[in-house]
C-alpha cells in the first residue's frame, strides 16, 4: 500500500461520484427554482476584500472573529467568501444597479469557506444556494422569500423542514432593547459563559441565541423587545401573508441568528434530524447594509441554504436515492467477429440520440467487458457480434431483472431514457 503524499486540507471535501451527483442535483433544482420567482443569478468572485465582511456581518459575527480564511498581501487583505450576502451588495452598488430597477432579484449558488471545527455538517468548504432581493422593503416580499425557502425543500423531495421566525426590530426600537439585555448582562456577568461576558458590550443580543447552558437557563430572565409600532405592523403583515399562502412556521423569539447585519425579520429553516446545529437554511431581512457600504438607503432580505445539510437532512429521510449519481443507461460490449468501428459506430449513434451509453475493452473477453459493465452500474448491456451485424438485430438485457427482448441495432439509441441532472 503506498501512501499518498498530498490530502485534501482538513474539512475541504472532495467531490465525486454520489457526493458531487448530489451537490449538483440540489443547485439545479435551485436555479430552476429561483428563476421561476423572477430571480437572475448573480457570480461575484470567491475573494472579496476582508473589510467588506468586518463592515457587513459584524466585528463580533462569528464568521469575523474566527472563522475567515485571510490572505494577507502587500496591497490589502483579502478573504475566501465566508457567504455570499455581502457580494451580491457590493456587485449591487459597484454596478449601479440600484438606479436601474425599483428592486432587484438575484441568486447564487456556490462554494462558501468558513474555518471552522470540522464536525458533521460543517466544513471549512461548502456549498449555498441562495437568494438576495435588493431595495424593497414590503411585507409582500418576506413573505416571496421566506416562501421560496420552503418550497425549495418542498421541490427536492424533503418533508419535515420547519421554519423558524422571528422579528428584531429596527433602529426605533431595537437600541432600548440592547441597552435592556446590556444592564441585564452586567448585572448578571458572573452567570454568563465567557464568550457572552467578552462581547456583551460589543453585541449583547449574541446572548440570545448563545448554546451554553448557563446562558439558557439566564434567558428566562432577560428583557424582551418591545416592537415599535411600524415594526410591529410589518411582522403582523408578514405572518398573515405567510399564513393566507399555506406556509406554515413557528415563532421563536430567541432566534437571533450569528450576523449581526439583520434587522425586523429573521427566519431559519429546520430540520430536526440533524441535531443541535439543525439549521439548513437561514436568512432575515438587511435593511442597513447598502447605506453601510456607501450606497442610498435600500431595504433589503434573503436567505441561505446549506447543500450539504440539505444533504444530510435528505438522507436521514430515507431519500438518499434522490442524491445518487445518474446512472449509464447503456453499456455495448464487443464480442468476436464484429469490428471495434462497427461497435463504436453503435456507441456515439446512441449518445447521439440522447442515451447515456458507455463501452470498456473492446479487445477484453465478453466475460470482462460484462463485468465492467456491473461495475460502470449500467443499466442495459448489449453484446454486439458478427451475428448482430449481419441480421441487424440485438438482444437488450435490463441488468436489474437480467430479462433480454430483442431489438434492431439502429434502435438502441432511440430508447433513450430521460437523462437525470
Ligand atoms: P448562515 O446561517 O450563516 O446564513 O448560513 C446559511 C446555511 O449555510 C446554514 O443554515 C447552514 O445550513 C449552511 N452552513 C453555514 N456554515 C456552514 C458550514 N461551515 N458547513 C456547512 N454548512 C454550513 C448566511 O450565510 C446568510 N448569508 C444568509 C442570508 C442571505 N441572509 C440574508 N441573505
Amino acid at each position: 500500500m503506498t501512501e499518498p503524499n498530498f490530502r485534501a486540507v482538513k474539512g475541504m471535501q472532495d467531490l465525486f461520484g454520489d457526493s458531487l451527483a448530489a451537490t449538483a442535483r440540489l443547485e439545479v433544482a435551485a436555479a430552476r427554482l429561483f428563476s421561476r420567482y423572477g430571480y437572475r443569478e448573480a457570480r461575484p468572485p470567491l475573494l472579496e476584500e476582508r473589510a467588506l465582511y468586518v463592515h457587513s456581518s459584524g466585528e463580533t459575527s462569528e464568521i469575523v472573529e474566527k472563522q475567515m480564511f485571510v490572505v494577507h498581501r502587500e496591497d490589502a487583505d483579502y478573504a475566501l467568501r465566508p457567504e455570499g450576502t455581502p457580494s451580491v451588495v457590493r456587485l449591487y452598488l459597484e454596478h449601479n444597479l440600484h438606479k436601474q430597477a425599483p428592486f432587484q432579484k438575484f441568486w447564487y449558488s456556490g462554494p462558501m469557506f468558513r474555518y471552522e471545527r470540522p464536525q458533521k455538517a460543517r466544513l471549512r468548504q461548502f456549498h449555498q444556494v441562495g437568494v438576495e432581493l435588493l431595495g424593497s422593503g414590503d411585507p409582500l416580499h418576506d413573505a416571496e422569500v421566506i416562501a421560496l425557502g420552503a418550497r425549495f425543500f418542498v421541490e427536492i423531495g424533503l418533508a419535515g423542514v420547519v421554519i423558524k421566525l422571528n422579528s428584531l426590530g429596527d433602529a426605533a426600537c431595537r437600541p432600548a432593547f440592547r441597552e435592556a439585555l446590556l444592564a441585564f448582562q452586567q448585572a448578571r456577568a458572573a452567570e454568563l459563559c465567557d464568550a457572552c461576558r467578552g462581547r456583551m458590550d460589543k453585541n449583547p443580543l449574541r446572548f440570545l441565541d448563545c448554546k451554553a447552558p448557563g446562558c439558557r437557563a439566564l434567558r428566562a430572565d432577560a428583557p424582551r423587545l418591545e416592537r415599535c409600532a411600524a415594526c410591529e405592523a410589518h411582522f403582523g403583515e408578514v405572518r398573515s401573508l405567510l399564513d393566507g399562502a399555506g406556509v406554515s412556521y413557528v415563532l421563536d423569539p430567541t432566534l437571533v441568528r450569528g450576523l449581526d447585519y439583520y434587522t425586523r425579520t429573521l427566519f431559519e429553516y429546520s430540520y430536526a434530524g440533524l441535531g443541535a446545529r439543525d439549521a439548513v437554511g437561514g436568512g432575515g431581512r438587511y435593511d442597513g447594509m447598502v447605506e453601510e457600504f456607501g450606497g442610498p438607503p435600500t431595504q433589503a432580505i434573503g436567505f441561505a441554504l446549506g447543500v450539504e445539510a440539505t444533504i444530510i437532512a435528505l438522507e436521514a429521510a430515507g431519500r438518499a436515492a434522490e442524491t445518487a449519481a445518474p446512472t449509464l443507461d447503456l453499456f455495448v460490449v464487443l464480442a468476436g467477429g464484429a469490428t471495434r468501428a462497427q461497435a463504436f459506430g453503435v456507441v456515439q449513434a446512441c449518445r447521439d440520440a440522447g442515451r447515456a451509453t458507455d463501452f470498456g475493452e473492446f479487445g477484453k473477453s465478453v466475460k470482462s467487458q460484462m463485468r465492467a459493465a456491473d461495475a460502470a452500474g449500467a443499466r442495459h448491456v448489449v453484446v454486439l457480434g458478427e451475428q448482430e451485424f449481419a441480421t441487424g438485430r440485438c438482444r437488450l438485457r435490463a441488468m436489474a431483472t437480467r430479462e433480454e427482448r430483442e431489438i434492431a441495432v439502429q434502435d438502441l439509441g432511440r430508447e433513450a431514457a430521460p437523462q437525470r441532472v
